[in-house]
């Protein structure tokens, strides 16, 4: 083991939504810790400003769209050997449950558990994933509350962390592949933003008693399942939200 736990020196990791937000700081803080980083993300503009925001050389960027099978086959094609796969693409939107349309229901389904779910599924097919490499799924505490006008985002991300669950059952023993999840709170990001000015939700950031998220606190935390000082861990949920769950129950 490396002399620092938490050192991701040697090791090659893959983060979708690298274009924005928590995955962008995700793809900046890893490369600060030694990772060779493979970013993906839809806007070529804005993942070609996190490449070049990366630390260090060797990085590969891959503009695809995960909702395309096509786009998910490209970014395989591109993986190499992982240690590490983080998935933080992610799409919300507020809308009532008497109003939910097909459109809607496709989008947030699609991109919030069908492609984190087909990505891995084709990365563990092709061997891509390394024995003793990590997965991290970034979900949400509204998969924990079932928040009100964004109930289709709550169940994708209740969706996913119970695959990935089950997921870590299945390459615990032989592959020693682990998997956790992140559920944040209101992180500062465009996403936030966006759902602030279609809900004026800011009333709610006061609700965590430690107040709003930096896009940091979330890298902190990936950085720590992606290194070998979580070697034990595994089928984990970290609420990560300054305490706004914690007098919920659930
Ligand atoms: N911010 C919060 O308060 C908060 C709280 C809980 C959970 N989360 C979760 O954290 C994750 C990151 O969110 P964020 O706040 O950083 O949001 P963000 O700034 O809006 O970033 C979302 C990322 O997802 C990518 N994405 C969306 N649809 C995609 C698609 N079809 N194909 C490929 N990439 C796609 C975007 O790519 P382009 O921009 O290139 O299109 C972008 O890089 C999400 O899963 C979100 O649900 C966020």
């Amino acid at each position: 083991m490396n002399a620092d736990p938490f050192s991701l020196e040697g090791k090659r990791v893959l983060v979708t939504g690298a274009s924005s937000g928590i995955g962008r700081q995700v793809a900046i803080s890893c490369a600060e810790m030694g990772a060779t980083m493979v970013v993906t993300g839809r806007n070529a503009e804005r993942l070609g400003q996190t490449l070049s925001l990366l630390e260090g050389v060797g990085h590969v960027s891959v503009v695809a769209d995960l909702r395309k099978v096509d786009d998910i086959g490209r970014i395989v094609d591109s993986a190499g050997e992982l240690n590490g796969l983080v998935h933080c693409a992610g799409v919300t939107a507020v809308v009532p449950f008497r109003v939910i349309g097909e459109k809607h229901l496709d989008e947030i389904l699609e991109t919030n558990f069908r492609a984190p779910v087909i990505l891995t599924q084709r990365l563990l097919a092709g061997r891509h994933l390394m024995n003793g490499g990590s997965i991290v799924f970034i979900a949400s505490s509204a998969a924990h509350i079932g928040t009100p006008f964004t109930s289709m985002y709550s169940a994708s991300k209740s969706a996913l962390i119970t695959a990935a669950r089950a997921l870590a059952l299945e390459v615990a023993a032989k592959q020693r592949i682990r998997v956790n999840c992140l559920s944040p709170g209101y992180t500062r990001t465009p996403m936030l933003d966006g759902l602030n000015e279609g809900a004026s939700i800011e009333g709610n950031f006061a609700l965590a008693p430690l107040g709003i998220g930096e896009p940091e606190d979330l890298a902190n935390a990936v950085i720590f399942f992606l290194s070998d000082a979580s070697r034990w861990i595994t089928r984990a949920t970290l609420h990560i939200d300054g305490g706004l769950t914690a007098r919920v129950s659930y």
